[in-house]
């Protein structure tokens, strides 16, 4: 377990810029993050510390579901130090997250991601809410969701998504 999890600041940054390439060496999520963190747009970011160092980090946007008033989050990256895996830091991270959207009132949460993994946190598959980009046939199973609370659980249409996660690439697996 992590000794403290908060809000991320922007002087985490090039710690992160360390971090990522490690968690994802097949894929970049740096400009993906740079774009949020520079975009204003509505985020909720935390980072894990264990030791005094910042090990971990998640990171929650805020989206629309079509033209519904549903408060709804996507969540997503998330990524743990590889010497740091495996000790209950992404899970903390996570189940943080949920808690403080919880707290605002947010009622939904979607992910793009592994369903062996999300799976432990309440997620399964996802239908009536569709993509802003066509998700691949080979990454469909992966597109899910799970209510935060009662209430948001019959929604549909398309997810709105702010600009930084608006591209076709960020909705398929890397090349
Ligand atoms: C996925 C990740 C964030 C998990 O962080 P973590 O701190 O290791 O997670 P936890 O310790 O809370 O949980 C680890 C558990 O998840 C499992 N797990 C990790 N990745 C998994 C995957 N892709 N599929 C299934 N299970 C997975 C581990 O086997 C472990 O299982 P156990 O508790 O039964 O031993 C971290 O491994 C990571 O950064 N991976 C690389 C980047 C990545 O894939 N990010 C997620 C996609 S956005």
């Amino acid at each position: 377990m992590p000794e403290l999890i908060r809000e991320s600041v922007a002087s985490d940054f090039p710690v992160l810029e360390g971090l990522y390439p490690l968690a994802f060496p097949d894929e970049d999520l740096l400009p993906l993050l740079r774009d949020l963190f520079a975009s204003g747009c509505d985020l909720l970011s935390l980072v894990a510390e264990a030791d005094g160092a910042v090990v971990g980090h998640v990171v929650f946007t805020m989206v629309q579901v079509g033209r519904t008033d549903v408060k709804a989050a996507l969540l997503g990256p998330v990524a743990v130090g590889p010497d740091r895996q495996k000790q209950g830091i992404g899970s903390a991270l996570i189940e943080r997250g949920f808690s403080l959207l919880a707290d605002e009132n947010v009622s939904r949460i979607f992910v793009l991601g592994d369903p062996a993994y999300y799976g432990r946190f309440g997620f399964g598959p996802e239908s009536k809410v569709v993509t802003p980009f066509e998700i691949p046939v080979e990454w469909r199973e992966g597109w899910q969701s799970r209510t935060l609370s009662d209430g948001a659980s019959d929604v549909s249409g398309t997810l709105v998504v702010p600009e930084p996660w608006n591209k076709r690439d960020l909705w398929a697996p890397p090349e």
